[in-house]
């Protein structure tokens, strides 16, 4: 999960790649480190910890050069410190990587070359790329960097994203993609072009971007870059215009990129929809799904795989299009369904749904249902990732980039893809009347006004927060479609604060955890005006009774809640196949305020990264 950032042109590339690197910071920040080539001469400045460190070095003791790579790093293999921060040299120092991935097989070839006299400086396993480069340019393909580092890389196993530098190659940079590690963007510029693991990062300076498929090597120069294939191979690419714009990566006069993005869910969800509904007819546009109406007849089941916070959302899509489309839905974790050999057919189709489009486990899945030969969609907001161009279908999240470690705005969006896709389903199956499809478009068009709404509550939450930050154990409760939400409001409160959190679904708890409850356990309970309502009211009560301190997310007017909870957050009232979005929302809140009171740091959590390209 690591940040990569490369520059070649007429500038200086050390603040361009520091710049990049803030950017990117949310993907890792153990360390960070720079290199520049000048006048035939690799210089690198390292550091632990988070970027301002290294930026404070650089400014002690500058480095500039019109070529460098640069790197953040989320520790896989070898502690946080200074010689384990990339980038990474050569024994002779003639050759300088950096790397986002794990070399499975790195202690073997390690071995091997320290037996060829070759000596290390790191614990790390990038560390055998770039000596494994420097054995080959010295055995042949002395000044064919590309050459070098292709021989290098076919002796790598695992997923690898890397950027190689040269000090007998200054007009150029190589790098190359296997696997899923993280994705490969080459920016182009006017007479100077750009390399990152994430398209934030070099943003401010060109929209125009090429994206690396795995097993593709490209040499990239400040006019031009070409890609072929590792075996030779040249490979025509796409250019993508990206429609994001720097500012709104900004985190602009909010206090954190996860703030900012809850407050976004209004505008977010508006770009979500927008021109993707015919209220007219009450059709959902989803052109780049390329389903037929036979094809979508012909289906038998769909079953979706995600990880995380996206898992939980396909939990709730779940309910949509089973309800709308009579399409029979599993929803599975990624890192589960690539090892169950499941079953799937040409009737079968598979979604996944991922923010970054990289996450390792989800693309995992996503390769056993190609092989499977199932329809393979996906939901994704990163545009170009990899999973968006692996399917056969996608929708897009257009939620805009989300930064913060915890997914919010993208949760939102891939709920609101999922409503569009059951619509869509339920029109091209004829399992929806027209009127039913009306009704669901018109209910959908009302979702960001009452989103506005909701977000009006952080006072309330706020003040919530201060009551409930010491509490060292949270339960989450919630039933029916808003028993998914019980499971993410768990999750932001334990990615983000460090609380231990539970998500369960409420009609379980008579099964062993209301043991769980007492005086020191907060119980925070989904009971909107739904068909459960009742349901949870007597599961709050069994939760007063036995001394919890309940917090229930209520229907505005419902004024019996306020008679049995301790707390009462109210949201407005939502139709209840939207209302996991409304009922979201004050959880987010209610995580994101306790982080703070917890001193937390709240967009870069501890030991997480927002893109999980390790397995
Ligand atoms: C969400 O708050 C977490 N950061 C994490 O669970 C995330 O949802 C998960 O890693 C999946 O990421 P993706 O959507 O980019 O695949």
């Amino acid at each position: 999960m690591c940040g990569i950032v490369a520059y070649i042109g007429p500038r200086d590339a050390t603040p361009i790649i520091l710049d990049g690197l803030q950017r990117l910071e949310y993907r890792g920040y153990d360390s960070a480190g720079v290199a520049v080539l000048r006048e035939g001469t690799i210089r690198v400045r390292r550091d632990v910890g988070k970027l301002s460190n290294l930026r404070n070095l650089v400014q002690n003791d500058p480095i500039s050069g019109p070529i460098g790579i640069g790197h953040t790093r989320w520790a896989t293999h070898g502690v946080p410190v200074e010689r384990n921060a990339h980038p990474h040299v050569s024994m002779d120092g003639e050759f300088v990587v950096v790397h986002n991935g794990i070399v499975e097989n790195y202690l073997e070839l390690r071995e091997e070359l320290m037996a060829e006299g070759i000596t290390f400086k790191s614990d790390t396993d990038t560390e055998v790329i770039v000596q494994l480069i420097e054995r080959f340019a010295k055995n042949g393909a002395q000044n064919n960097l590309a050459e070098a580092t292709r021989a290098a890389v076919q002796m790598l196993r695992g997923a690898h994203a890397i950027v190689v530098m040269s000090q007998h190659n200054p007009d150029e940079l190589v790098v190359v993609r296997i696997g899923n590690a993280g994705g490969v963007a080459i920016g182009l510029g006017e007479g100077e072009n750009f390399i990152a693991s994430d398209i934030p990062a070099i943003l401010e300076h060109t929209r125009r971007m090429v994206f690396l498929e795995s097993r593709q090597i490209a040499t990239v120069s400040a006019n031009g870059y070409h890609v072929q294939t590792l075996d030779g191979q040249p490979v025509a690419t796409e250019i993508h215009t990206i429609a994001w714009d720097p500012v709104s990566a900004a985190k602009g006069e909010f206090k954190h990129f996860m703030q900012k993005e809850i407050f976004e869910q209004a505008r977010s969800l508006t770009d979500t929809i927008r021109g993707r509904v015919d209220f007219e007819r009450g059709s959902a546009l989803l052109p780049d799904l390329h389903l037929s109406a036979e094809a979508a007849r012909a289906l038998t089941r769909l079953v979706t795989v995600a990880c995380g916070t996206s898992y939980y959302s396909g939990l709730v899509g779940k309910f949509f299009i089973e309800h709308m489309a009579r399409l029979s839905v599993e929803v599975d974790y990624g890192s589960e369904y690539r090892y169950r050999d499941p079953i799937l057919d040409e009737h079968s189709a598979v979604l996944a749904i991922t923010q970054s489009g990289e996450t390792v486990d989800t693309l995992a899945a996503m390769e056993e249902a190609r092989e499977k030969k199932a329809l393979l969609w996906s939901i994704v907001n990163t545009v170009g990732s990899q999973a968006m161009r692996i399917s056969d279908g996608y929708i897009t999240m257009n939620a805009g980039p989300e930064i913060g470690v915890a997914s919010t705005k993208a949760f939102t969006a891939s709920i609101v893809d999922q409503y569009l896709l059951a619509l869509h389903l339920g029109e091209l199956r004829g399992t929806l009347t027209p009127a039913q499809c009306r009704t669901y478009a018109a209910d959908l068009g009302r979702l960001p006004d009452l989103v506005g709404r909701t977000l009006e509550i952080e006072g309330r939450i706020k003040n919530l927060a201060g009551l409930l930050y010491h509490y060292t154990n949270f339960l989450f409760l919630g039933r029916g479609i808003n028993y998914p939400i019980a499971l993410e409001g768990a999750l932001k409160l334990k990615e983000i604060s460090y609380i231990h959190a539970e998500g369960y679904p409420a009609g379980e708890m008579k099964h062993g955890p209301i043991a769980l409850i007492d005086e020191n356990l907060p119980v925070l309970c989904i009971a909107l005006k739904d068909s459960v309502y009742d349901k949870m009211l007597s599961q709050i009560e069994q939760a007063k009774a036995r001394g919890g301190i309940v917090i229930a997310v209520a229907t505005e007017g419902d004024t019996v809640i306020a008679t049995k909870a301790d707390h009462v957050i109210y949201v407005p009232p939502t139709p209840s196949l939207l209302s996991p979005i409304t009922a979201v929302i004050p959880l987010q809140m209610l995580a994101y305020h306790i982080a703070i009171r917890r001193g937390a740091d709240v967009d870069q959590p501890r030991n997480l990264a927002k893109s999980v390209t390790v397995e």
